[in-house]
Formats: C-alpha cells, structure tokens, sequence
C-alpha cells in the first residue's frame, strides 16, 4: 500500500500533559482514505489534521452510517511505544462495516496506514503517568443522496488525540443510575456494532442520570428491561460470591476488548468468570444479602471504573464501602502495567506501534 504523506507547515503547540482531559486535543496529522465501488478503498494519504468540506446531503449527517474504534498508543518508561491488542479493533470495525452495510477496509492494511500515521506523531504520545495516545479510526458514508440505502462511497479516516483519564473522577469509584425509561439497543439491532447510533441512543438518558448526580446509566436490556447489559459506554463486571460475572454477548452488547482481556486474566488467576444473563433482581438480591462485592465497568477509554452506587427505582445499592474493590484493583494494575510495559505480558498483548 503506497501511503501519500504531506506534512504541515505550522506544527501546534502540544498541550499540558498534566491537564490533557479527553478528546480535547488533536494532533497535527491525520489519514484519510476513500472508497467507491469501482475502485474499492484507494488513495491512502496522511494530511493535516483539519475540517471536512461536505455536501449538506451527505448521507452519513442524515442516517448515521457510520462507525468508529477507539484503542491507545501508550508511552513505556524507557521511551518506546506500543500499542494493545491492535487488530482486534480493525477486526471489530470489520464486524461493524457488515452490520452497517458499509465495505469492510483490510485488516492489515489499516494497521499499516495507523503505524504509518503513528510515525509521524510519534512525539503526541503523552509521557505524564496515566496519559496516553487515543486513536480514533472512523468511517462514514458520503454519498449526497437523500434516499434510505446504504452508501456506495464512503471515507475512511484516523485522528489522533492525547488523552488524559475519561472520567473526571479517574480510577475513583462512580454512581450510577439504573435506567427502565431508556433502552441503548435492543436484539437485533445494532448494539454489538461501535456504530454512532449507540451513543445518540445513550445521550438523554446519560443526561437525566447526571442531573440526579449520577455519572453514567446503568442499561438494561431492551426487551424485558430485566437483564443487565452495558453501563454508560462500557462492559459491565459483578462480584458476587467470590465468581466474576459479566452479561454473555448476545447481539446488543459491544465485545469489548477490554471486557476479554479481564475474563482472560481473572481465569488465569483461578477467578471463576462467567459470562451468562444476569437480571438486575440477582445484583439487588446479591446485595441484600451481602455477596455483591464489586461492581465495575470495562473500556478502552476508562479501563476498569469501579462503581460505588447503584440506584434502581427506589432501591440504593452501595457497593463495597464506596471503595474500589480488590479485583477491579488488580485488573486495572495488571492491565494498565501491561500497557505501559511496567508488567510482564503473558498474553502477548502488545506490540510496538512503529
Ligand atoms: C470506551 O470505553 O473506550 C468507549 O467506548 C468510550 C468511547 C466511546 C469514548
């Protein structure tokens, strides 16, 4: 693949590192790539980072085709950079495409563009303690045409943005409101794609649980509003009776690579991990009777957030003292020592990212 680079004549300014927050700052480059039928995806080329100009019709602004990954490039204590379980991501974004309609970009082929992308913004990777490099690959569908199809052209593109921790809060525990008003998705729909529809869907229920002082939503499922299956934008955790349980995928949760990589340390520690149905009558019953210890989510963005509270209709559910719990403390030492390359990676999680 012969990758096009025009470099910028005016490099910005990096920002704090100290205060970087998330997905506030961009760097100085990004890739873009095209497709049209005739010639499938063509004209990889790095550009500086800058506004699209788009046709008000592009069909991607009225339907929301469209869908996206997020994964990190992390700066290790000698200086070196690597990255996570790549090719999961691009294989997930292969899954999404299907789901959409929209033409899968080959898995190889944009690791290889993101690699080249990540050389030449190398120095954007943060070295401040818990900062690192989000990586954000995007494709849209910009035929201008008003009819209800898919797209038979589509952009494909990466930004980068130097990130801080994803919730204000950082590690510290957080509570949620368990919603019945509001579903995210519902089987059969498009809830195990990272399509941008999902988050529209998550945004007014996510604001009423803010203004009740809670910082994300709790989801239930879509059907019987019953079973548990994601909280705000990430895969959901219980400890109950010393087993880690998370809900199995079934089509409307998204399969998060953090979410296997937890079932695949806590196995390896000899934690009982289930993936299975859980009703949120099973977490009340389990907290009532003491056997609910921890209560956690799983994402790229935040990596393991511990929750404190749940709140479901009139019942209030404190988790383990308000305090983070020992195996969400564990995962989140072990998975951010892997990432950083502090701890040793049994898995062969990570690789260089140049
Ligand atoms: C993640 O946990 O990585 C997410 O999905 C959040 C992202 C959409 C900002």
């Amino acid at each position: 693949m012969q990758i096009q680079i025009k470099k910028t004549d005016s490099p910005k300014l990096k920002p704090d590192e100290t205060h970087l927050g998330f997905g506030i700052h961009f760097t100085d480059h990004m890739l873009n790539m095209d497709y049209t039928v005739d010639r499938g995806w063509h004209h990889p080329r790095i550009e500086p980072y800058g506004p699209f100009v788009l046709n008000p019709a592009t069909m991607v602004l009225h339907y929301g085709q469209g869908i996206f990954e997020g994964l990190k490039a992390y700066r290790t204590d000698s200086g070196d950079i690597q990255l996570f379980r790549p090719r999961e991501n691009f294989e997930r974004l292969a899954k999404s495409a299907q789901l959409l309609c929209m033409p899968p970009i080959d898995v190889d082929q944009a690791l290889e563009a993101m690699r080249t992308l990540l050389r030449i913004e190398q120095d954007w990777v943060p070295r401040e303690p818990g900062t690192s490099l989000y990586i954000r690959p995007t494709m849209i569908a910009t035929d201008p045409f008003l009819g209800v199809r898919a797209s038979h052209t589509y952009r494909f593109f990466i930004i980068l943005s130097p990130v801080g921790a994803y919730y204000p809060q950082g590690f510290n525990p957080v509570k949620i409101l368990v919603t019945r008003e509001h579903v995210r998705t519902v089987r059969g729909g498009l809830g195990c794609a990272k399509t941008m529809a999902n988050y529209a869907a998550s945004l007014l229920a996510g604001q009423k649980a803010e203004q009740e002082g809670y910082t994300q939503v709790l989801w239930l499922d879509g059907i019987e509003q019953k079973y548990v299956e994601e909280v705000g934008s990430m895969n959901i955790f219980f400890v109950i009776d010393d087993e880690l349980i998370t809900p199995m995928l079934n089509g409307s949760i998204l399969s998060g690579i953090t979410r296997k990589s937890v079932l695949q340390l806590a196995r390896r520690w000899g934690i009982p991990a289930t993936e299975r149905r859980i009703s949120i009558d099973e977490v009340i019953d389990a907290n009532r009777s003491g056997k609910l210890t921890e209560v956690f989510g799983s994402g790229t963005a935040a990596v393991i957030s511990p929750v404190s509270e749940l709140k479901y209709e009139d019942n209030i559910l404190s988790v383990g003292d308000g305090k983070v719990g020992p195996v969400a403390q564990r995962l989140f030492d072990t998975l951010t020592g892997i990432q950083y390359g502090r701890g040793k990676d049994e898995f062969g999680w990570t690789e260089p990212a140049l």
